[in-house]
């Protein structure tokens, strides 16, 4: 039997569903959404699995709420599968990882940053879905949140290379939404707009005064406040699926549209 095999979660999940919490996995934990994300559901009640490449932050975050945190990388392979392995049963996906990097017009596009942008957010939701789809079954009511964006939606100039990565894992989730009816799994696309995390960090090189110059003269969202509405998500009765939802702050009109730029 593989480690990802329905049989193993289906063999498993017999007893845990008697005995255990509810587990829900967030990848992308050690910063921004993912962790806020991950605080929200352990103080709900799940027994929370955090993964992420830094490892470091991802034990200090599941020593603090009493959940477990594994190293995870979604673009590899190998990282996935032993992550997957660890895993007795699950009950909630968060499918968090991702992000942008460079904000490159077409002409300019830099194929590395598109090569980091497609295996983040669309090849590491696939992965982990994929993956975790067995456990999510056999959990008799999974549930799988998928953050997006508003950059799913829409489009703007030096944001290809991010709003087609995040398209496309749109496509991914929403798919499965259909694949999946007669399932006991429900789906939900979380399409933030501005939240000040470290995304702005990460897609700009590491530059933080131009980090905090995206954000500076209005009122962007916080990771908390994104992290609150999965937690009512995951707090729906089971024959309610929050199919999508979109929080934007304010401020924010449209991806090319703020207070800030405002024509
Ligand atoms: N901030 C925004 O304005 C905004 C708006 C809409 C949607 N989003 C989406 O929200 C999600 C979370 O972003 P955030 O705003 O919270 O940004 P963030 O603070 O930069 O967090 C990104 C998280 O993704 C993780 N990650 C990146 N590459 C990974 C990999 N290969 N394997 C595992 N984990 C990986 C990072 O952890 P490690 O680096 O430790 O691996 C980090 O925990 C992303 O999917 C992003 O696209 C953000």
């Amino acid at each position: 039997m593989t480690p990802t095999s329905p049989e193993r979660f289906a063999a498993r999940s017999a007893d845990a569903n008697s005995s255990q919490r509810r587990v829900a996995v967030v990848t992308g934990a050690s910063s921004g959404i993912g962790a806020a994300t991950a605080r929200v559901l352990a103080a709900a009640g799940y027994h929370v699995v955090v993964g992420a490449r830094r490892v470091d932050r991802i034990e200090a975050l599941a020593a603090e709420i009493g959940g477990t945190g594994y190293p995870l990388d979604v673009t590899d392979d190998a990282s996935v599968a032993a992550f997957v392995a660890r895993l007795d049963r699950v009950d909630v996906l968060v499918n968090n990882a991702g992000g942008a990097r460079g904000v490159s017009s077409v002409a300019d596009a830099d194929l590395d940053d598109w090569r980091w942008m497609w295996e983040t957010n669309v090849l590491g939701t696939l992965r982990l879905t994929k993956a975790l789809l067995p456990a999510l079954i056999a959990s008799g009511d999974g549930l799988i949140v998928t953050v997006t964006s508003l950059a799913a939606l829409q489009f703007y100039d030096g944001g290809s290379g991010y709003t087609s990565a995040k398209h496309a894992q749109a496509m991914v989730h929403r798919t499965l939404r259909g694949e999946l009816l007669g399932k006991p799994v429900r789906l939900t696309e979380i399409a933030p707009g501005m939240v000040e995390t470290e995304f702005s960090l990460v897609r700009l090189g590491g530059d933080q005064e131009k980090a905090d110059a995206v954000y500076a003269g209005m009122t962007p969202l916080v990771a908390q406040d994104v992290a609150e509405v999965i937690g009512f998500v995951a707090s729906r009765p089971p024959h309610v699926n929050l199919d999508q939802i979109v929080l934007k702050p304010r401020d924010q009109a449209d991806t090319r549209r703020n207070v800030k730029n405002n024509k």
